[in-house]
């Protein structure tokens, strides 16, 4: 393993969820502290699901803090895909109903058509962002940065621009609206979160895979939460 990390382990995914929730919390608390205000950029996947539900019962100051996705399946907002659903069902709500939530799905017919207008929309989440929450896929995809997607090679492109970019996924939705390598790394803090051995090994190989080659340029030091 190349990649650059601290490692976090936990004997399972709910004892990491609460170790992550506390990490989440200070990083957000501090932020809020230090510059008046915060930014989070979280993945959709079944993953996130139980840090989520510790998450959203924290008492934050979450008027001040701004939450964002790493990337957005292109279905209704309404759909069971879609990740902002999810968000708005097991993050919005309780202690934090009165986060500021910016959408990465507009009526534009496809991904590529919306990318522009979702970028200028995210100007209004605060840089660099102080947490990026990333997951894995069991191919090495993180975000919606999936191999041999095309275009996958300028979204990882060390010298790209931070932008949205359109994405194909392998498995429906398909169509995929994605922050790039570049945006992702705007990042104070920046979480890898995934569970299971089957994603272990992947990420004991995923030097050239997105996830991968990703992190290997990230500013901060990538903390990887991972329980079997
Ligand atoms: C998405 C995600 C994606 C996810 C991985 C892992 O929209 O699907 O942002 O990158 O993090 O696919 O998904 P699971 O947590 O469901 O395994």
């Amino acid at each position: 393993m190349s990649i650059a990390h601290d490692l976090h382990r936990y004997g399972d995914a709910q004892q990491l969820a609460a170790a992550l929730t506390d990490a989440l919390a200070r990083d957000l608390a501090a932020a809020v502290q230090q510059r008046g205000r915060a930014s989070l950029v979280v993945s959709g996947g079944s993953t996130p699901l139980p840090l989520f539900r510790l998450l959203r019962h924290r008492p934050l100051p979450w008027t001040h803090i701004t939450i964002t996705l790493a990337d957005e399946r292109w279905v209704d907002p309404a759909d069971a895909a879609s990740n902002e659903r999810l968000l708005r069902q097991e993050l919005l709500r309780d202690e934090a109903a009165p986060a500021r939530f910016i959408s990465l799905k507009n009526p534009a017919p496809t991904p590529a058509a919306g990318a522009a207008s979702v970028w200028s929309a995210l100007q209004a989440v605060p840089r660099p962002f102080d947490v990026v929450l990333l997951g894995m896929g069991d191919d090495g995809h993180t975000a919606s940065l999936f191999p041999g997607s095309p275009g996958i090679d300028a979204a990882l492109a060390a010298d790209a621009a931070p932008a949205c970019v359109a994405m194909t996924a392998p498995v429906p939705p398909t169509a995929r609206l994605s922050l790039n390598a570049s945006a992702l790394l705007q990042a104070r803090q920046l979480y890898l979160h995934f569970t299971g051995e089957a994603k272990w090994q992947v990420w004991a190989h995923a030097a050239d895979l997105p996830i991968g080659l990703t992190l290997r340029r990230a500013a901060s030091r990538p903390q990887l939460y991972w329980s079997p």
